[in-house]
């Protein structure tokens, strides 16, 4: 299975991916880092750990089509089953959306439905909960929507400050993320394997 990661900031949620992937934890390739901020840190991650990056500057294109046209081409070039999103700060358009219909996940560190968009860290500390977390969802045309695929929920301590709270959702991501990819990947390994079957069983 061969996936890419798309980022456009630190790329520590690509870095535990990546990380996963060498220890076998996640049985998968990543065969490509897209990134839509030349020179974040995360080329630089994929850079040490020698996988291709493609970067681009959305403002160099005519429009979101032009960008995900290229991107597009790059990932069919490169094989790439699945798409990770893990910090992309762009919401997917209709030309990848189609082109990979079902199979672009990304992860959000807040309960969703509740605090989808930016920071969303930031707006669960000032709406004062006591629980917050992470969640691991289906991309659609929406900002933070589609299907959920797994959450871990995470409690606000009397303690907590923005900062602590921050690395506590971290924490969770850098794990729950990885061991999300590796349970699609196996699913879509069986699955693979049943429609085989059912084909050989059928001719
Ligand atoms: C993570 O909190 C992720 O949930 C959100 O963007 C952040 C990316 O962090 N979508 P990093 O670049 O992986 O460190």
């Amino acid at each position: 299975m061969k996936l890419a990661v798309f980022a456009s900031g630190s790329g520590s949620n690509f870095q535990a991916i990546a990380d996963a992937v060498q220890e076998g934890r996640v049985q998968a390739e990543i065969a490509l880092l897209v990134c839509d901020k030349p020179g974040a840190y995360a080329e630089k991650r994929a850079k040490a750990l020698g996988i291709p990056v493609f970067s681009f500057l959305p403002k160099e294109y005519s429009g979101k089509v032009a960008f995900e046209k290229e991107i597009v081409n790059r990932l069919q070039q490169e094989e790439i089953d699945i798409i990770i999103l893990a910090g992309y700060m762009r919401l997917i358009g209709s030309t990848l959306l189609h082109a990979y219909d079902k199979r672009i996940f990304n992860i959000h560190p807040s309960l969703l439905p509740a605090f989808p968009g930016k920071d969303a860290i930031g707006q669960a500390w000032q709406a004062g909960v006591k629980v917050t977390g992470v969640t691991i969802h289906m991309v659609d045309e929406g900002m933070d929507t589609g299907p959920i695929i797994s959450q871990e929920a995470i409690s606000v301590k009397a303690t907590d400050s923005l900062e602590s709270l921050t690395k506590a959702i971290q924490a969770v991501e850098h794990r729950l993320y990885p061991d999300t990819i590796q349970c699609l990947i196996e699913k879509r390994t069986s699955e693979g394997s049943q429609n085989q079957n059912e084909h050989q069983t059928s001719i």
